[in-house]
């Protein structure tokens, strides 16, 4: 089978990505997969990488990045054929006849459904959710309103536009005293908390609002949650099978504001990732029931990971992730370890599913 593996990109989340790609890289058993590595860089360039997952190991002090080598591969001309070109210097050389694209992509122009919409036009299958439920799970506004409509519990918010912040920065500091503090403001389309800020007083509103509209031109304002935070792995089932839904993964917060960038991927001290967390059968249960309701809620396909906080009043739905982050500390994969998958093997069942 040959695979196409996508990664790096054009949104904040790049490094992620390649590091994610890395792990993939390292998991993919060359016996059955011919790999094709394309890196996508910062810029929009689709460039042909090396098959090295030591090159984009997660390194803090040295975040992995497509470097433009010059190459240029170039996608099928039309939907009847798949095979794939790659151009350098020495002229264009054929990369062979695709069978699946695994896009490991984070954030805009990958997570989104861009990317899909492209692989549908080509008529390549891939790994993943399709253009729908990407766009859906990208945008914490849409997101939240397809899960209310779904009867799912969600914390209160706000969304604001960037012109909105412009011209009436009141409505904000008003959805701050309505949603109460602490809030969180968020981009509403990114992703490994890029962009997001705790707010704990008033005067805090501004600089977040500044933080978070560098990343989108939209942002939400949502009531911080007390509780313990929880994430379910989900894995679409081969036809005829049910979702799947893993043990469930905890982010103990300890002496940090609250699981940010440094602590997902620079080692920054202050977060803990437990898995299996402690829940009661029941809890648990109930857990993964709304984890697999989100994922249909969005019409998800492949796989998910959906983020919830455990209140004194229940379970609150944070927000689900399309394309989780993969690298060997992600939770994603550790929740699937801790309910009996290898990291192997979870590859190749998203990719049997994909092909399915
Ligand atoms: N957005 C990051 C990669 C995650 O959800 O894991
Ligand atoms: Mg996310």
């Amino acid at each position: 089978l040959t695979v196409v593996l996508l990664f790096g990109g054009r949104s904040s989340e790049h490094s992620i990505s390649c590091a994610t790609a890395g792990g993939v890289l390292a998991a993919l058993d060359p016996e059955r997969y011919t790999v094709i590595p394309v890196g996508i860089t910062r810029d929009g360039a689709f460039v042909l990488e090396d098959n090295d997952p030591a090159k984009f190991a997660l390194n803090a002090s040295a975040l992995p990045v497509v470097a433009d080598n010059g190459t240029r591969v170039r996608w099928p001309e039309s939907s009847s054929s798949r095979e794939l070109t790659v151009v350098d210097a020495a002229g264009a050389r054929s990369l062979g006849s695709v069978d699946l694209v695994f896009p490991i992509l984070h954030g805009p122009f990958g997570e989104d459904g861009t990317i899909q919409g492209m692989l549908d036009l080509l008529g390549l299958p891939y790994v993943g959710s399709g253009v729908l439920a990407s766009a859906l799970g990208m945008d914490k506004h849409f997101a939240k309103t397809v899960f209310q409509q779904a009867a799912l519990p969600v914390a209160p918010w706000r969304t604001l536009t960037a012109d909105d912040w412009a011209a009436a920065p009141d409505m904000a500091y008003t959805a701050l005293e309505q949603l109460g503090l602490p809030a969180f403001v968020k981009p509403a389309r990114a992703g490994s908390s890029v962009g997001v800020s705790r707010v704990s007083t008033p005067d805090q509103l501004a600089d977040a609002m500044t933080v978070g509209l560098a990343e989108d031109n939209k942002v939400l304002i949502e009531s911080g949650l007390v509780g313990r935070e929880l994430e379910i792995a989900v894995l679409q089932g081969r036809p005829g099978e049910k979702t799947r839904a893993s043990l469930a993964g905890e982010v103990v917060v300890s002496g940090r504001d609250f699981y940010d960038f440094a602590a997902k991927y620079l080692g920054a001290s202050g977060v803990d990732l437990v898995c299996p967390a402690p829940l009661s059968p029941a809890e648990l249960a109930e857990v993964q029931g709304l984890a697999i309701a989100a994922f249909e809620a969005i019409g998800g396909a492949g796989l998910a990971r959906v983020d919830f906080f455990f209140t004194a009043t229940g379970w609150v739905i944070n927000e689900i992730n399309t394309m989780p982050g993969f690298t060997s500390i992600s939770m994603f994969p550790s929740c699937w370890l801790a309910s009996g998958y290898t990291y192997p093997e979870l590859i190749d069942e998203l990719i049997a599913v994909a092909m399915a």
